[in-house]
């Protein structure tokens, strides 16, 4: 579970620090990379050279260290961590932390991080107990930093009691708990609809749209990520499908119907794809062929509206069913109105107008239309937009 993980190791200046050479190992040995950064106190305990062995990573250990900066600014080298530890959190480290003081390479960094934060303390159980410590654990655990130890037991320094480092492999299922993310979606079913469809004119030749299904792709992800069973109906997209999802592939408007029927029941669906609104009646079985005639005349039918048909469903309705809504004007008005057409509970419209890039682009700018609202949100990439949808849609279940 850790493998593929990274871990930003931030070794302060203890006797303990030893044992973070040990943690390095063990970390992986569980597949996870190790990214090292020293204290210049921690420098004292252990050699960069050591470190960066175990880590098979550079040790990093000055801010002002001009060459990191350009090969890796501190901002980046925080976040591309899954997790931030400190091991060993001294008592001088957990007050700059709590004071969010960020003088050097390693405070800086936990300043700068987006990620959940775990220190180990080791420290002289005076140090421990010192009603400073006290004060800035309390704040660090308010500020949502984990903790892990320490243990009691016979000091380095010949005292007894609360103030040792905890062992590596407590350490190590203590990185494991807080990587595992938050499953609000665990158990829950959840259909989504993405990509074109291609309506056939004949066997070679059919009527498609621009859709790439990136953000279908997207959201399937992010509910995936949230726990749920994602069933991700899909036309032919250009974008593939995200592994973790079952994947239904379909060709024509009639089919995904029909898919989507066949994953119900659902607690919540999402009709993300670009559905063809006709298909070519009596679709030639052969190759239509250049004639004398001149060119075929297409007859159109209209195709079924899979949204509509699952909103209004009467027995086995998802308890949230979400549209999608690409239009060019007036994009609220006309989505709102939308909403209540298709009797689905929201929609996630958005201006696909010249000049937008959003189709087929990396980006997105969308309007949640809800019951009750109306939402803007900042042009986001997919998958951050594809993110907020899912945990909208987790807090809507709950
Ligand atoms: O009517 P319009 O195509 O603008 O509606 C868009 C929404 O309806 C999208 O959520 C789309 O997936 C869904 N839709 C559908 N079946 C259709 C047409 C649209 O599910 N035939």
């Amino acid at each position: 579970m850790l493998a593929g993980k990274r871990v930003l190791l931030i070794i302060g200046g203890g006797i303990a620090a030893y044992k973070a050479l040990d943690l390095i190992r063990r970390l992986r040995e569980r597949g996870a990379g190790v990214v090292p950064v020293l204290t210049r106190a921690g420098a004292e305990f252990v050699t960069p050279l050591s470190v960066a062995a175990l880590a098979g990573h550079k040790t990093y250990s000055d801010l002002f260290d001009l060459t990191d900066e350009a090969e890796m600014g501190h901002i980046q080298l925080s976040r591309a961590a899954d997790l931030v530890v400190v091991a060993p959190a001294t008592a001088d480290l957990l007050a700059k932390m709590a004071a969010g003081m960020a003088g050097d390479l390693a405070t800086t960094l936990l300043m700068a991080t987006d990620k959940r934060v775990l220190a180990a303390p080791a420290m002289n159980v005076r140090m421990w107990q010192h009603p400073a410590t006290r004060r800035n654990v309390a704040q660090l655990a308010a500020d949502g930093v984990l903790m892990v130890g320490p243990n009691e037991g016979d000091m380095a320094c010949g005292e007894f009691g609360p103030g040792r480092m905890a062992e590596p492999l407590e350490i190590v299922a203590a990185i494991e708990a807080a990587l595992v993310p938050d499953q609000p979606l665990a158990g829950r079913h959840v259909i989504v609809t993405s990509g074109p469809t291609h309506e056939p004119i004949d066997p070679v030749r059919y009527i498609a749209n621009r859709s790439s299904g990136a953000q279908g792709s997207a959201l399937a992800a992010a509910l995936r990520d949230l726990g749920a069973r994602v069933s991700f109906v899909t036309g032919p997209a250009s974008v593939p499908p995200p592994p973790g999802v079952e994947v239904l592939r379909v060709e024509t408007a009639r089919q995904m119907l029909a898919a989507v029927v066949g994953a119900l029941p659902a607690e919540a669906a999402v009709f993300a794809a670009a559905v063809a609104d006709w298909h070519v009646t009596g679709a030639a079985g052969r190759k239509l062929k250049k004639g004398a005639d001149g060119p075929p005349a297409l007859a159109l039918a209209e195709n079924p509206d899979i949204l509509a048909t699952i909103a209004r469903r009467a027995e086995g309705r998802p308890a949230l069913v979400v549209g999608f809504a690409a239009e060019t004007e007036d994009v609220t008005a006309q989505a709102s109105a939308k909403r209540l057409r298709k009797g689905c509970d929201w929609i996630v419209a958005n201006d696909v107008s010249e000049g937008t890039g959003i189709m087929g682009g990396a980006e997105n700018a969308v309007t949640l239309i809800t019951e009750t609202d109306a939402e803007d949100w900042p042009r986001l990439p997919k998958a951050e937009v594809a993110r907020r949808l899912a945990e909208r849609i987790a807090r809507h279940l709950a």
